[in-house]
């Protein structure tokens, strides 16, 4: 199958952000892009200094599982430096960024899982994983690493335990990386840089949840909630009602 060659400067060509992507990093094959974000971070990296692999060999989920990234797939960490009080609405604009990318690139329909899944027909296509070092009040960095099944066949979607898609399985076309990686850098960039005004951020992200209205089983680290997700408060906490009535 022929693959786009995903470069830094091919990413870079054009893009005309303010913050996110005015430096690249690519990488054809490494362990993850959210470890490498860190590294970076740690080490002063600029603001919105992108990471972008060919492959993940070792590529971190959600709640600690695993994240498979084969060549085809789109596998990328930003790294920001937000006040505190915008931290959970960089959560809702990272999802929002794919959902708009996605359509605008392949004309495809996408709806977010709560609080940051992207699904194509219950179908997930894209996983987000924001890793934050917090010191007291103040953020001392994000990153925000996005995973997006993109051209990848139902073979390769083997294995996985939730229901997944890739862009080429809904489409029956290869998509071009490239497009949707510089069409998802320029939409975060431009709600990033209108976070502090985040009630449109907030909005929009409500009414792309797929998850209000229907059964939900909830799982954090130590504590599983199963009932009805009822609403979303403007933190972005899912408020659902459990079996006993209580919210
Ligand atoms: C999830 O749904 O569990 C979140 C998956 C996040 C995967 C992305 S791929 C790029 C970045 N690097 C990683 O190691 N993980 C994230």
């Amino acid at each position: 199958m022929s693959r786009d060659l995903l470069t830094a400067e091919a990413v870079a060509e054009g893009l005309n952000t303010r913050t996110i992507g005015r430096r690249i990093i690519f990488l054809p094959e490494t362990g993850s892009t959210n470890e490498i974000g860190i590294r970076e971070a740690l080490n002063g990296a600029p603001e919105g200094t992108v990471i972008i692999a060919g492959k993940q060999t070792r590529g971190r989920g959600r709640l600690k599982r695993a994240w498979n990234t084969p060549e085809g797939n789109i596998a990328l960490s930003v790294i920001l430096y937000p006040d505190m009080t915008l931290l959970h609405l960089l959560i809702m604009a990272a999802s929002l960024a794919v959902v708009h990318a996605i359509e605008t690139v392949t004309g495809l329909k996408a709806g977010i899982k709560w609080p940051n899944d992207v699904l194509i027909d219950d179908r997930k296509v894209c996983g987000i994983l924001i890793e934050s070092d917090i010191r007291s009040t103040s953020v001392n960095y994000t990153v925000t690493g996005i995973g997006i099944n993109v051209n990848i066949g139902r073979d390769e979607l083997a294995g996985v335990l939730t229901p997944a898609t890739s862009l080429l399985i809904e489409t029956g076309k290869e998509v071009s990386r490239i497009d949707l990686i510089r069409e998802l850098l320029s939409d975060m960039d431009r709600m990033y840089s209108s976070l502090s005004s985040g009630e449109r951020v907030f909005g929009e992200w409500r009414d792309r949840l797929v998850t209000l209205g229907s059964e939900v089983r909830a799982t954090s680290v130590n504590e599983v909630i199963e009932g009805v997700a009822e609403s979303v408060d403007a933190s972005g906490n899912l408020l659902v009602r459990d079996t006993a009535g209580t919210l």
